[in-house]
């Protein structure tokens, strides 16, 4: 990890403004907690649609109010211009996580996806552009992989996309490029592939595979495992995510930049392999998992069966180096959950402390 701690080492001793879009999400809630322990100045934009403010609440215990003060939040949407433009003045790096995640929740309503990825993408772009923003750094999808059958992924060589999700996720890529040729708009594009650890909402239909298997096993719920249970993904930890965002952010080759890269581990894991994982790792605090039970239901519409990354263009040109392996990342995950699934940060945000908002 020897570029990621150069890295570190830098952004204390100099500080600049980021933009963190989906600020309130799971993945941009934690970009906002490594860069204000890093002594930033944040600026962070969302909508709540998919965010909590009980994630925001949870950075500002951690980071105490002196740290906090360097924060800016802007409740506001990405669909509209203003608001993108608004948030990007004076923005040295932006990370542009706002999105509506979940390939069955664009199945369900592939327009709204549409508008939420596609056109808020877009005026994003054009804010950072307009804005003269260092770099533009944006959460790309493995999505995009399709049907291509190779594995691992290869950046190069994508298939069919399976959803409408896909599609929004590859359109981004192609915008990102062609501001780069027409404007010299510098991008980097992050392909995650399914990230996990803590603040992941294990609530709603579309919850990712972790952290709603984490509710039902505490919950002393049935899971239930989509097809055969041998589809496997490449689980990709949190912390690895938040260090790919900032390598890119600060990479300086001119190699590196205009590029996508797989942010993973290279590693598959199968959705058995994950529940057996999971239950072991909180047997320990809930007695009632040796007992647990589990069932396989249907495919889900849309999936593809197997996801492995290469990883090894970030590692050449950007420095990156995952510090931790699934196993890691989910006892860290578990550790979390075990605290918080029963405490107050699950409760609804109606019965939670409001932060200081700007409207706009
Ligand atoms: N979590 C993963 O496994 C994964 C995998 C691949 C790609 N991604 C991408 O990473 C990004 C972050 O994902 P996440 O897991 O943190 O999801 P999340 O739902 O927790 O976070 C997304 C945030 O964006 C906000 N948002 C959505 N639409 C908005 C809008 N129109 N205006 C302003 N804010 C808006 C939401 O309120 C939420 O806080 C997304 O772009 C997602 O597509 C995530």
């Amino acid at each position: 990890m020897a570029k990621y701690q150069a890295i570190q080492q830098h952004l204390s001793t100099h500080r600049y403004r980021w933009l963190i879009t989906g600020v309130a999400g799971f993945i941009g809630s934690n970009l906002l907690e490594t860069l204000l322990k890093l002594n930033q100045s944040v600026t962070g934009l969302d909508n709540f649609s998919t965010g909590y403010r009980h994630n925001l609440d949870q950075v500002r215990k951690l980071v105490g109010p002196e740290v906090w003060a360097n924060f800016t939040f802007i409740e506001g949407d990405i669909r509209r211009p203003e608001d993108c433009a608004r948030a990007s003045q004076g923005a040295d790096y932006i990370l542009h996580q706002a999105a509506l995640g979940s390939v069955p929740r664009s199945i369900k309503d592939p327009v709204l996806t549409n508008e939420n990825n596609i056109t808020g993408f877009l005026n994003m772009l054009v804010a950072a552009r307009d804005a003269k923003a260092r770099r533009f750094v944006y959460a790309a999808s493995s999505s995009t992989y399709g049907d291509h059958p190779d594995l691992p992924k290869v950046e190069s060589k994508i298939g069919n996309p399976l959803s409408p999700y896909a599609v929004t996720k590859y359109v981004n890529e192609l915008y990102a490029g062609v501001f780069a040729r027409c404007y010299g708009t510098e991008s980097i594009g992050l392909r995650y592939f399914n990230v996990f650890g803590p603040r992941q909402d294990p609530n709603g239909a579309y919850a990712a595979v972790i952290p709603q298997w984490v509710a039902a096993l505490i919950k002393n719920q049935t899971v239930r495992i989509n097809g055969d249970g041998e589809t496997t993904r490449d689980f990709s930890f949190i912390d690895n995510v938040v260090q790919a965002n900032l390598l890119a952010a600060l990479a300086e080759h001119p190699d590196a930049v205009n590029q996508i890269y797989n942010v993973a581990l290279n590693e598959r894991t199968s959705l058995n392999q994950l529940y057996h994982m999971m239950r072991s790792l909180l047997a320990d605090s809930f007695p009632h998992l040796a007992e647990h039970r589990f069932e396989h239901v249907a495919f889900r519409e849309g999936d593809v069966r197997h996801s492995q990354a290469d990883i090894s263009k970030a590692t050449t040109l950007l420095g990156f180096e995952p510090s931790h392996r699934v196993a890691e990342g989910l006892k860290a995950t578990m550790d979390w959950y075990k605290k918080n699934l029963a405490d107050a940060d699950v409760l609804p945000d109606a019965a939670k402390p409001q932060p200081a908002v700007m409207r706009m």
